[in-house]
């Protein structure tokens, strides 16, 4: 590897963020970027828009029933300990069906106002972004997340409601997902920016006596 794939690989990484409709009819989007701007993670695109069904139904893996069947596990979970039956509520409680059920509200809930989409660029900004971001469930989300600061929605509530969980913003789990997404959303050919935010020279300069 050579240094710029080096810089490319872990300083200069590339993650894809999305702020869902709860996120932006929030009024969160300026609070959101801020905890990206804060740790000199740099945006290098942006854009409003409104999600099409396809292009959701390509960003999760709905066809795929052992991820559907962990979703549906997850709903389960937050029955544990809890003097309910799941069945009481969700009139089932098989995984796979529950998770299907979730899928198809998640795309609603997608689909129920405009998106922000950003490409983010940064130190290991993958694995960055995601600690910021927080866990998938608010709930279990430690706090100064964003999913913590800003929501204590849980898988439990949601369910029962028949919704999915409302955490305001995804976030790409691995480096090749990121890539995958930056791809479906912006499209094959998208171009970012090249720009130096003044506080990089300073957070990742040489030392040097003034
Ligand atoms: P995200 O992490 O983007 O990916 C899957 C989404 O499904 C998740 O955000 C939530 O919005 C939603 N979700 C995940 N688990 C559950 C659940 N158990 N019940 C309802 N919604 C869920």
């Amino acid at each position: 590897m050579n240094k710029e794939e080096f810089f490319m690989k872990y300083k200069n990484q590339r993650t894809f963020v999305l702020i869902k409709p709860d996120g932006v009819q929030r009024w969160l989007i300026g609070e959101i970027l801020q905890h990206f701007e804060k740790k000199v993670l740099k945006i290098v695109a942006m854009k409003m828009i409104q999600a099409k069904e396809e292009t959701i139904r390509a960003h999760y893996p709905m066809t795929d029933e052992a991820w559907l069947t962990r979703l549906g596990g997850k709903s389960l979970s937050g029955f544990d300990g809890l003097d309910i039956n799941p069945k009481d509520f969700l009139w089932t409680d098989d995984a796979l069906t529950i998770g299907k059920q979730v899928a198809e509200s998640l795309i609603e809930y997608m689909l129920s106002g405009p998106c922000v989409i950003m490409v983010i660029e940064g130190l290991q900004a993958v694995e960055m972004v995601r600690k910021i971001v927080g866990h998938t469930l608010p709930n279990k989300a430690d706090m100064g997340t964003i999913r913590a600061d800003y929501s204590i929605d849980t898988p439990l509530i949601a369910n029962v409601e028949a919704r999915s969980i409302h955490n305001m913003i995804h976030a790409s789990e691995i480096p090749e997902e990121a890539e995958q997404e930056i791809r479906l959303w912006f499209g094959e050919d998208a171009n970012f920016l090249k720009y130096t935010r003044t506080d990089e020279k300073v957070a990742y300069a040489p030392d040097q006596r003034l």
